[in-house]
């Protein structure tokens, strides 16, 4: 099989590393507007090759990865559901409401595979959490405690057009969450705090948030995110229900120092970054990807379920502007 990949950038790098390791694949083919980096990239990979255009990508390969900036995604979808190619696109597949239900309501009429890169949902812990809980296995959910933190701020440069903190990092817990507990959310609350750089106050953002999500059947979930952290990169989701308490992210590579005498010590390895902390991930939705091009696959990160973290990410950024809850009437 081969696969395309349109945009090498930090993201599209690494998913061109990892397909180009998979056994289905025989060759991955990269494009890049950017003037000789693609071919940069493939010499560094044993089984790939720089296309000239996307149309060269379109023409040859049996799906497309979409790794570019956000606001291209829709465009490149089309052109890939115009030349039915199965598609993953790097999350979001469109940058506001309107834009991505139009986009859905194409790809449902196709039926073209489109596959969305919230990478928890190809996470193998996240994966076994949900099917505990779908078993029953955690018995009724009471609570979800959910970490995010970023061990840096991302370049300032990017924030003005980064959507905020709920649309730019907390989006994947946003889109998780949810599909873990099953339950459409019923409420938001969100409250956020400029504590690391006057530079988001500047691009009217925060850079620590707090979001509590109410679940129809009455479990809550609590969300801590924040664009600081001087351990490393922590992402946890931990669920308490009625007959198991689980959490998915705390190994011993975990940015967290126990002050008990017998506790966890940060590790000198603690997680940098998402590429690390999420690598069997990432390595995960491409065998994924591959399988469903394939057919051998179910999606697990349909466009349509894109609808409910962003329409939750809006309800978080209107309900930290007001100060007051969101409620959240009918599907998306
Ligand atoms: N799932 C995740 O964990 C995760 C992490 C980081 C970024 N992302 C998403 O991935 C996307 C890319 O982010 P990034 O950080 O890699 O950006 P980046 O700027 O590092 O890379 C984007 C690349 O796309 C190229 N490009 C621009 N227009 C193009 C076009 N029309 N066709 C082909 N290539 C084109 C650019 O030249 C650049 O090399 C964004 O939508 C972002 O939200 C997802």
């Amino acid at each position: 099989m081969r696969i395309g990949v349109a945009g090498v950038g930090r993201i599209g790098t690494m998913h061109a590393a990892h397909l180009a390791s998979l056994d289905s694949v025989d060759e991955v083919l990269l494009y890049d507007p950017v003037d000789g980096r693609a071919a940069l990239a493939a010499n560094q990979l044993e089984n790939a090759r720089a296309a000239d255009t996307v149309d060269d990508l379109l023409a040859v390969a049996d799906g497309v990865l979409v790794a570019t900036p956000t606001d291209t995604h829709p465009d490149l979808v089309r052109a890939c559901l115009a030349a039915r190619k199965p598609v993953l696109s790097e999350k979001p597949i469109a940058g506001d409401l309107g834009a991505m239900t139009e986009l859905i309501m194409q790809i449902e009429a196709g039926g073209t595979p489109v596959l969305v890169g919230f990478q928890r949902r190809f996470d193998p812990a996240v994966v076994e959490l949900r099917r505990r809980i779908v078993a029953g296995e955690l018995g009724p959910i009471y609570h979800v405690r959910a970490t995010g933190f970023d061990a840096n701020p991302p370049d300032l440069a990017y924030l003005p057009t980064s959507g905020g903190i709920f649309r730019d990092l907390m989006i994947h817990d946003l889109d998780a969450i949810p599909w873990l507990v099953g339950e459409p959310v019923v409420e938001v609350y969100a409250s956020g705090s400029v504590l690391v750089d006057r530079a988001f106050a500047d691009a009217g953002d925060v850079d620590n948030a707090v979001v509590l999500l109410r679940f129809a059947g009455g479990a809550h979930a609590a969300i801590h995110a924040g664009r600081h952290d001087p351990l490393g990169y922590d992402h946890r989701i931990e669920v308490l229900g009625g007959k198991d308490s689980v959490a998915v992210g705390l190994d011993p590579r975990t940015p967290l120092t126990s002050l008990e005498p017998d506790g966890p010590q940060v590790a000198p390895d603690a997680y940098p970054g998402f590429p690390e902390r999420f690598r069997r991930a990432y390595l995960n939705e491409m065998r994924v990807f591959a399988d469903v091009i394939a057919g051998r696959a179910d999606n697990p990160s349909p466009a349509r379920d894109s609808l409910v973290s962003l329409r939750l990410a809006e309800a978080c950024e209107r309900s930290r502007r007001t100060g007051t809850p969101v409620r959240l009437e009918g599907t998306p």
